[in-house]
């Protein structure tokens, strides 16, 4: 028997491509599929029925082909939802619940013959649902509950099994391990996920999606945009890469970019589009109507190149897709502005826009990155948004303001490269404030500006801590700062979380 993939059989939770990740993540093939295609499927290895927002009781709800699903004679796992109709296929029942169970919950197995085999006897899991399995089928075993004995992990054969919680989630902690003994301890005969394949395979998707239509991508420098650009050069399809300079980039950054560029082979067209932001952002101190002014400009000058375009590539990763879907959150929306605004809407309504990196999350885009020969250092520079430095320039936008930020951002991003902080800082930057105090410079009294140093962990920018950074790196560059920066006589260093701060100052 030839080793196969794992397929995931999508009922539309938010965390179904989670666990095509953490499969991967094991060392395995695995792709989703919406329920339908199950009748299509080959020969999958194994087969994962995902959580998702409907009730099984629903007239509607999505539904799986039983017969067909055991047909493969495979192992089964259902996740969530997944598993309240592996419950009714088998004869039992789902009752609605009274409440939503969301969050954290304890997980207490009661067989740790093969599903729970050397997981702990408690541990937390996360759960998110409503309905739960009611009359349990005379062939259910049950082999977990939570602390009030509910059952939450089922058995129904020596191939099938279901849980109610999510182990794709780091918050369910032996959740990846759970999944492993699913995928090894069931017998299934996987195939092994190699990054050179999935690169080898995603290259000719694209070629075949592409044909001969000419290909246009913005790039900026950043993680998701390069791997893009560089993956559309090597499937060898027309492509036309676009940087647009708004002038309110990194110090050196449209140099850095070009060379970064040059170093992988890929030509770009650099756009110096600064005179124009920055002439229309004159006088303009409102944070919102900079972003719009930005935006719509952004837009505008992007589309002067690109118009008549046969195709769009857009560096779009997973978990944009899902938030714009999903979540009505200020990110989303800043994501929504950029992916899905209308123009780029209907050209996905006429097949034009291409999404090669939708399935992936950043590691993954990373991991595929390094496998393209992309530098390190291009893979692991830090997010930076669109509207650039004016988000980090409070009041007006001026050339003489930006200039003064990027000079002393360049010198606190070297200092923490310098100290080994770069990399351990999820964002970080430098912020020029609209206030102006008093200092003593060579005897004399200066009237001058405040400099706002910011470094944050984060995992998806929604919440963010302020980084402990040593008082020897915040004093080499508050000094180098206050000695180069002209026009600066004070340096502070930001301690607030988000929330109730956000990231930037805009
Ligand atoms: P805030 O300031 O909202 O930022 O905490 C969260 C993350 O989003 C980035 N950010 C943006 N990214 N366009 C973008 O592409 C934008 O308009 C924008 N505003 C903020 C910010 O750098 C941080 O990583």
């Amino acid at each position: 028997m030839t080793a196969q993939e794992v397929a995931v059989l999508d009922y539309g939770s938010q965390y179904s491509q989670l666990i095509v990740r953490r499969v991967r993540e094991l060392g395995f093939v695995s792709h989703l599929y919406p329920p339908a295609e199950l009748a299509n499927l080959k020969s999958p290895g194994a087969i994962i029925l995902s959580g998702g927002p409907r009730s099984t009781s629903d007239v509607d709800a999505p539904d799986v082909d039983y017969a067909k699903l055991m047909s493969f004679g495979v192992p089964v796992l259902g996740v969530c939802y997944g598993m309240q109709l592996l419950n009714i296929k088998h004869g039992g029942t789902v009752k609605p619940g009274v409440t939503r169970e969301y969050g954290p919950a304890k997980l207490v197995v009661t067989d740790h013959t093969d599903l729970f085999n050397g997981i702990s006897h408690e541990s937390q899991v996360w759960m998110s649902h409503s309905d739960t399995c009611a009359n349990l089928a005379s062939t259910a075993q049950i082999i977990a509950t939570n602390e009030d004995a509910v059952p939450v992990a089922l058995k129904w054969s020596d191939r099938c099994w279901g849980i109610q919680f999510h182990p794709e989630v780091t918050h369910s902690h032996e959740g990846t391990a759970i999944l492993k003994n699913f995928l090894v301890r069931s017998g299934a005969v996987l195939a092994k996920f190699d990054i050179q394949e999935f690169k080898a395979q995603m290259l000719e998707r694209i070629k075949a999606e592409v044909g001969n239509r000419e290909v246009i991508c913005g790039v900026s420098g950043g993680v998701d945009s390069t791997v893009l650009a560089v993956l559309l050069a090597k499937a060898g399809v027309k492509v036309r890469c676009i940087f647009i300079d708004t002038g309110m980039m990194r110090l050196n950054e449209g140099a850095e970019v070009k060379e970064l560029f040059a170093e992988v082979g890929v030509p770009i067209e650099q756009i110096d589009a600064s005179a124009i932001f920055l002439g229309a952002l004159k006088g303009v101190t409102d944070p919102e109507q900079k972003r719009r002014i930005i935006g719509t400009l952004f837009v505008e000058e992007f589309w002067k190149v690109a118009d008549n375009v046969e195709l769009l590539a857009q560096g779009t990763l997973y978990p944009d897709v899902i938030e714009s879907a999903t979540s009505g959150s200020i990110a989303s929306k800043i994501k929504t502005h950029h992916n899905r605004v209308d123009k780029i809407m209907e050209l996905k309504a006429q097949g034009k826009v291409l999404e090669p990196l939708a399935e992936l999350f950043k590691d993954e885009v990373r991991a595929l990155g390094a496998s393209l020969g992309i530098p390190h250092q291009a893979l692991w520079r830090h997010p930076f948004p669109g509207p650039g430095l004016a988000v980090r320039i409070p009041g007006e936008i001026t050339p003489e303001r930006v200039a003064t930020t990027q000079h002393a951002d360049s010198i606190f991003i070297a200092e923490l490269r310098r100290s080994g902080w770069y990399e351990r800082t999820w964002q970080a930057y430098a912020a020029l404030l609209p206030v102006k105090t008093v200092g003593v410079k060579g005897d004399e009294r200066s009237y001058e500006q405040a400099i706002s140093l910011r470094a944050v962990i984060s995992e998806d920018a929604m919440t963010a801590d302020w980084v402990e950074l040593p008082y020897s790196v915040l004093r080499n560059a508050s000094n180098k700062i206050l000695n180069s920066v002209k026009g600066v006589n004070r340096v502070l260093y930001d301690i607030s979380t988000k929330p109730p701060a956000s990231i930037e100052w805009e």
